[in-house]
């Protein structure tokens, strides 16, 4: 006889689970909890929830918007390294601030996030899907412990602000992040930073609520911008698909069900809490930018530039400007250099319009593909469609 189990209808429908995630108001709750409530371990049984044809549908939809559900990582990675507890830890762990580095780290990440699109799911616990979450489970919990080991007072900062005399052409440059806040400020965008409370317990971990903020960065602008990112005629059915598949990576990292966003009835539900989050933790998030994410943000825009070559960090703050947070960006403008306002021309004339078509989705998904499997080939040495390898090796452990 079939089983729910082989129909991939665990939870008995082809939509969406029951309401297991907290208000959103809730949400920060999670902050007093550690991230991975069973520190490094494995998944022992799938949830109740798991629905294998939905989290199918998941991964093909992120196949075929592949450039689009990417570059939506891209932009989401920039906003994450606005809020101060993910640049933080990402600083601290100290591989991600030059180009070279950030390379490595994002590349590093975009692998094993590949590989849960691409790698078709099942309900064997031990498949290259499974494992890679596994190896990944484990790397957080080494991180914890050696930031703590390495770091024991994180009010300390890294790298020091260098003075103007010091300033060389590879540092940041205060002026354009002056006219970056100066947009920001004129816009009607409300600054106040939610009141994350400071961890009590005195050594450093990550915690749920840090774990719902990472999963907004990945699954929450697909969903909110699939227009922007040139991702066309989108259907719920595709969405519904993609946070299901991400409610399934979240679950086997260790986030609880409660902080869980993607374990909701419906995507309006889902939209409620991506809404929520973006207008109270990220937008805000941008009022507090410091040095450190201005170094990380230069060097993440160098080094991905190798993966998607029109990119600069005048670039991806100006697109973070204009066509996301929507925000005036005159006095941004009036610092940039023409290959800025030219390849931001380009892109809104001619790729844009150009990705309403299929076979230019296609040609962007192919040259993103050709490009990561060149990168990794040459900067790790590896085969980046290697499931089997890729999902067993934490690139820097
Ligand atoms: C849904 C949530 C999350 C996902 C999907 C995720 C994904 C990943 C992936 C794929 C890697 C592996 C990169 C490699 O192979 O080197 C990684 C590493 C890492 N993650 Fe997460 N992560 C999540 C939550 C978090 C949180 C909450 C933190 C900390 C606040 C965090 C901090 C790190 C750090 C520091 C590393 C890399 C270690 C290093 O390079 O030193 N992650 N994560």
């Amino acid at each position: 006889m079939e089983t729910s189990r082989e129909t991939g209808k665990l939870n008995g429908s082809n939509k969406l689970t029951t309401q297991y995630c907290l208000p959103s108001e809730r949400l920060l709750e999670g902050k007093l909890q550690f991230g991975d409530s069973n520190p490094g371990s494995q998944l022992e049984e799938l949830p109740s929830w798991f629905n294998l044809e939905l989290a199918r549908k998941g991964q093909k939809f992120a196949r075929e918007r592949l450039y689009g559900v990417f570059y939506a990582h891209l932009i989401a990675l920039f906003y994450l390294l606005a809020q101060r507890d993910a640049r933080k830890i990402l600083y601290y762990t100290q591989k991600s601030h030059t180009p070279e580095l950030a390379l490595k780290r994002y590349l590093a990440t975009l692998l094993q996030v590949k590989l849960w699109y691409d790698s078709d799911i099942s309900d064997d616990l031990s498949c290259p899907f499974f494992t890679s979450l596994s190896t990944v489970r484990k790397i957080h919990h080494g991180m914890g412990q050696r930031v703590q080991a390495q770091h024991p007072d994180f009010s300390k900062p890294v790298i020091e602000e260098p003075t103007e005399d010091d300033e060389d052409s590879s540092q940041p440059r205060g002026k354009l992040w002056e006219a970056f806040k100066a947009d920001l400020e004129s816009s009607d965008l409300a600054q106040d930073i939610l009141p994350l409370e400071e961890n009590p317990s005195g050594f450093y971990y990550f915690s749920q609520y840090d774990m719902t903020s990472t999963q907004w960065s990945f699954v929450a602008l697909p969903i909110m911008y699939s227009q922007k990112l040139g991702m066309y005629d989108v259907t719920d059915e595709e969405l519904e698909g993609f946070v299901h598949l991400w409610a399934i990576i979240s679950h086997t990292l260790g986030l609880e069900p409660h902080y869980n966003i993607c374990l909701v009835p419906d995507l309006e539900s889902f939209k409620a809490h991506a809404n929520w989050i973006y207008e109270n933790q990220y937008l805000p998030g941008f009022f507090d930018v410091n040095y450190e994410s201005e170094v990380m943000w230069c060097a993440l825009a160098e080094g991905v530039s190798h993966i998607f070559p029109f990119l600069n960090v005048e670039n991806l703050l100006l697109q973070t400007l204009e066509d996301f947070i929507v925000a005036p960006s005159q006095n941004f403008r009036r610092k940039i250099g023409w290959i800025t306002v030219y390849r931001r021309l380009f892109q809104k004339a001619i790729v844009e319009p150009l990705l309403n078509f299929k076979w230019f989705q296609q040609y962007c998904n192919n040259y993103v593909r050709e490009t990561i499997a060149k990168v990794t080939e040459s900067r790790m040495g590896l085969n980046s469609s290697n499931d089997v390898e890729i999902s067993q090796r934490a690139y820097y452990y």
